[in-house]
């Protein structure tokens, strides 16, 4: 009886991580990708965000993410592997970024 508990137990762990869908890892990795969630810059839906507006010398700025859904797997992954000015280094792997895109192309409305 203790064994079958204790293995239906593990059955259950080890086999919920296959119960989130792609889209629901790749919606937790955009807010959440080791550093400062995606949706705070670029929005919920990664089609941009006005984060701050501001003023420097007299003259109002706007500190804003720029619209990441109509960009080719090619540069976003080169934006995602460089440094942007205004944007935290994240080091995510290929499927990481994969997994990023493939959620943007979806949720763009
Ligand atoms: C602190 C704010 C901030 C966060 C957080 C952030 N970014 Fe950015 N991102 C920027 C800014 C600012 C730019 C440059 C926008 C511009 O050039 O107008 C940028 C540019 C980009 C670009 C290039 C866009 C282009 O048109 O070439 C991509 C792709 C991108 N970000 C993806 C992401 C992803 C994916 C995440 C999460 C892993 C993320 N960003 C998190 C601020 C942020």
């Amino acid at each position: 009886m203790k064994l079958f508990l204790l293995l239906s137990l593990s059955v259950y762990l080890f086999g919920a991580t296959s119960f989130i869908t792609d889209e629901e890892y790749a919606s937790s990795l955009y807010k959440n990708p080791r550093g400062i969630g995606c949706n705070n810059c670029h929005g919920d839906n990664g089609k941009g965000k006005l984060v701050a507006k501001y003023e420097q010398k007299g003259v109002l700025k706007e500190f804003k993410g720029s619209d990441i859904t109509n960009i080719g797997f090619k540069d976003f992954y080169e934006a995602l592997d460089t440094s942007i000015p205004g944007m935290p280094k994240y080091f995510l792997t290929k499927d990481e970024i994969e997994a990023l895109y493939r959620y943007l192309h979806k949720v763009k409305k």
